[in-house]
């Protein structure tokens, strides 16, 4: 160890191909591939400092002090990284994110693929992008798609070493927007995590599995050839079997509200009058409308008229997690 404190920055991600059950919960190994986005104007910063003389990690998120079961999971993470780098040192974690957490927006898989670049660095443990996916992946499944640069996918694989995200394409290949409609702000209920674990007990897991090789291939096609029509009539759907899978689970989970329908109504009726705009919404009830860089300020403006939305956020495609000092 020759640094006493480092600090990484990585983007969260939007899934356009959707992860949603895992092979191995322990590993978070997942049920199929997905392919998603990283959005640039959207962060978590964390720094790593060496705690001397203690025998525990500290927790700091946007300047409040946080223990209990987030600190476990961190200090979980942490043991991992400091049993393969034969790193006998305690850490504080600052970590600052400049978008609501635990709301759909993947906070998480930002957090953890930070996470990963800080300690690996600190612990002096020399990782090549697959190996600090396959690390990500260890503190939240999507994580290790907020590595990799850009477009990207995140192969299954059947174990720890074969299960990592690679990108399809930088963040330069095709200017789409995210814009974010915030409907609520507050942490969800039931985490991503615990999620997974319900998948299969919805008897439509098996079909919305049955055929996303078809869609996973039709996704990445679209992207390749930068056809939106194509990447809206694969994410709708990939993202509404998603929730039908939510919602259809033992207990069954909906992270929809009114508003989050209202903005998919909406979002339809524009496309179908000419406008270029897709949704798709993680485990939250906010929406995330995909279009092209020509129309993110129409699509802006447009869901900020509609009832329930709080705010909108946008982001062009972000680049891979990164150390910054
Ligand atoms: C619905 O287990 O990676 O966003 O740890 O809460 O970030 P967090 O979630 P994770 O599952 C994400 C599931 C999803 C779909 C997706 O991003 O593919």
């Amino acid at each position: 160890m020759n640094t006493p404190h480092i600090t990484a920055l990585a983007h969260p991600n939007i899934a356009f191909i959707k992860y949603w059950g895992d092979r191995d919960p322990r590993l978070h190994i997942p049920s199929s591939n997905s392919v998603s986005m990283n959005l640039s104007t959207l962060y978590t910063k964390i720094t790593l400092s060496v705690e001397p003389d203690t025998h525990t990690d500290k927790l700091v998120i946007n300047d409040i002090a946080v223990t209990g079961a987030k600190l476990q999971r961190i200090a979980t993470f942490l043991d991992h990284v400091r049993r393969l780098g034969e790193c006998s040192h305690y850490f504080q974690i600052v970590s600052h994110t400049n978008f609501p957490t635990g709301a759909g927006i993947a906070s998480s898989a930002a957090a953890f693929a930070s996470l990963s670049v800080a300690a690996s660095a600190l612990c002096d443990l020399a990782m090549d992008e697959a190996s600090l996916s396959r690390l990500a992946r260890l503190g939240s499944g999507s994580a290790c798609r907020s590595i990799p640069a850009g477009f990207v996918e995140w192969n299954a694989g059947e174990n720890h070493l074969t299960s990592y995200a690679y990108s399809l394409h930088p963040a330069s290949h095709w200017n789409l927007y995210d814009c974010i409609a915030i409907i609520d702000q507050s942490p969800k209920t039931t985490s991503s995590i615990q999620g997974h674990t319900l998948a299969d007990t919805s008897p439509l897991q098996a079909g919305r599995l049955e055929d996303i090789e078809q869609r996973l291939k039709q996704c990445k096609d679209a992207i390749q050839r930068r056809d939106f029509d194509a990447l809206a009539a694969v994410v709708e759907p990939d993202s509404d079997m998603m929730h039908a899978v939510m919602m259809t689970s033992s207990p069954p989970l909906f992270y929809w509200l009114p508003a989050s329908l209202g903005v998919m109504l909406a979002v339809r009726e524009w496309r179908a009058q000419g406008l270029p705009a897709c949704y798709t919404l993680d485990a939250g009830a906010n929406v995330h409308v995909i279009c092209t860089e020509d129309y993110h300020s129409q699509v802006t403006e447009r869901l900020k008229q509609l009832n329930g939305v709080i705010d909108v956020l946008s982001s062009p495609p972000g680049s891979s997690a990164t150390l910054i000092e």
